[in-house]
């Protein structure tokens, strides 16, 4: 059918559609190729060595699997550290959940290792290496994963943001990822915001069209704090579902914390011209910019009406009455275990800890934290006793968040909850994953200084 929108789609606009990221498309029956290798790339100051990206180029790309559809991906190592790669807020079998020691083992250089899984859940989502995490990902192996609606919402442009940050010098080479005394306190911070690895990019969008902004923050550190220009739009979804409880229009006052791992998508309807939009970042004094959209082309003359609501997720509903109740406390660590990540390497320190014991890592000797049974609902009370925040990711399963002792907090299924200072959140969910999944921290300095382990459901 030729409409306007399949016009402007079919007009080339394939990399802008994608943020100029390059794009991996699953078709039935065929392996997606994501080889891992070392690159070089220039982020606006001279050449920068060392990163991790894919074949496909620099950033890695966007991959795009449909809901319901199996997909298969072989992850081939093209780099000298060990590697898995983990599918962040999809709901895989334990095996396909690329946890090292945990679900599988380690893939060394020139090995590949086949990932089958059919994503239940559509929405954005994304992937990243779990093993030489820290490494891996500071040097920008964190892509996007899409997992597209059976039937099409309506939009006329997808368009992507992946946010990361790089730690680079004056001669651009990269600087240390962690820092000890990072590492103790928030995290240690890039000197680099990019979007899509571009400084500020302007995407020209359709004016008087419906664009889907998808944000992710991929960092391994920053909590982003993100202001939406002001246009007509709506937050759709969260963390990869569509939103039950709304969540306000993000301003300067008050900008959208999006901690690591977590994503929004967003619909907006792009003015008929003027002005470029601006999306801003509310980092240091002056407000910077993560990207600007420049309305272009006559006026698609669309309305945000015309949007099919984004369709339910496939989740469970807990059951808060006969739920069981488990506690959580995330602190500092009493003395400095050295957790061992075997081949993952190790960063030899312990800075944090969960219920007062600096965990081990995602395959914890030290056991599961908690024991699940399989079906039953739980509530799980997440306490933050430190000043600094914390983005707590469950693998496998999605939670709804359903009170704080500081805010009134969306209640939204979501696979990362942000923790800031001294809050304690309850989580509800139903344990319907069977296997071992990870919970950390996704300030990756934390979670491997203590503030990781995993729960076991059986
Ligand atoms: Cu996004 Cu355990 O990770
Ligand atoms: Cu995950
Ligand atoms: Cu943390």
């Amino acid at each position: 059918m030729l409409n306007r929108r399949n016009l402007l789609l079919g007009a080339g606009s394939a990399t802008l559609a994608a943020g100029g990221l390059s794009a991996l498309r699953a078709s039935a029956g065929v392996s997606l190729e994501i080889n891992s290798r070392e690159t070089g790339f220039d982020f606006g100051g001279g050449l920068t060595q060392g990163l991790v990206s894919t074949a496909d180029g620099a950033p890695p790309p966007v991959i795009r699997l449909k809901q319901n559809e199996a997909a298969q991906l072989r992850f081939t190592n093209g780099v000298d550290d060990y590697s898995t790669v983990h599918w962040h807020g999809i709901r895989v079998p334990n095996a396909m959940d690329g946890v090292p020691y945990l679900t599988q083992l380690p893939t060394r250089r020139g090995e590949a290792f086949d990932y089958a899984y059919t994503p239940q859940d559509a929405g954005t989502f994304w992937y990243h290496p779990h093993c030489v995490t820290m490494r891996q990902m500071a040097h920008g192996f964190t892509g996007i994963l899409i997992v597209e609606e059976e039937e099409d919402p309506g939009f006329d442009l997808d368009l992507l943001l992946n946010l990361k940050d790089f730690r680079l010098g004056n001669e651009a080479e990269l600087l240390d990822y962690f820092t000890p005394r990072g590492a103790a306190r928030g995290g240690t911070l890039g000197n680099v915001m990019t979007t899509n690895w571009q400084r500020a990019p302007r995407y020209d969008v359709p004016a008087g069209g419906l664009v889907r902004l998808r944000i992710a923050a991929t960092d391994t550190t920053r909590i982003y704090r993100v202001v939406l220009p002001d246009v007509d739009g709506e937050i759709i979804a969260w963390d990869g579902h569509p939103v039950e409880d709304p969540i306000p229009w993000p301003s300067r006052e008050a900008p959208l914390f999006l901690g690591p791992g977590q994503r929004v998508d967003v619909a907006i309807r792009v003015p008929d011209g003027g002005a470029p939009l601006d999306i801003l970042g509310m980092h240091g004094l002056e407000p910077m910019t993560f990207a600007s959209l420049n309305p272009t082309g006559t006026s698609l003359g669309r309305d945000l009406a015309e949007l099919k609501p984004l369709p339910r997720n496939p989740v469970t509903d807990f059951d808060l009455a006969s739920a069981e109740r488990r506690d959580l406390i995330f602190g500092w660590s009493p003395d400095g275990m050295i957790p061992n990540n075997g081949l993952c390497g190790s960063v030899e320190y312990t800075f944090w800890s969960i219920n007062r014991d600096p965990w081990q890592g995602d395959a914890s000797g030290m056991g599961p934290l908690a024991n699940l049974e399989l079906g039953k609902s739980y509530v799980f009370r997440l306490q933050n006793e430190s000043p600094n925040d914390h983005p707590i990711h469950l693998h496998g399963l999605v939670f709804k968040p359903i009170s704080s002792n500081q805010r009134k907090i969306p209640q939204n299924w979501t696979d990362t909850v942000l923790l800031h200072k001294n809050e304690i959140v309850d989580i509800a969910f139903v344990a319907d994953n069977p296997g071992d999944w990870a919970f950390h921290c996704h300030v990756i300095e934390h979670q491997k200084t203590g503030l990781s382990g995993y729960i076991r459901i059986s």
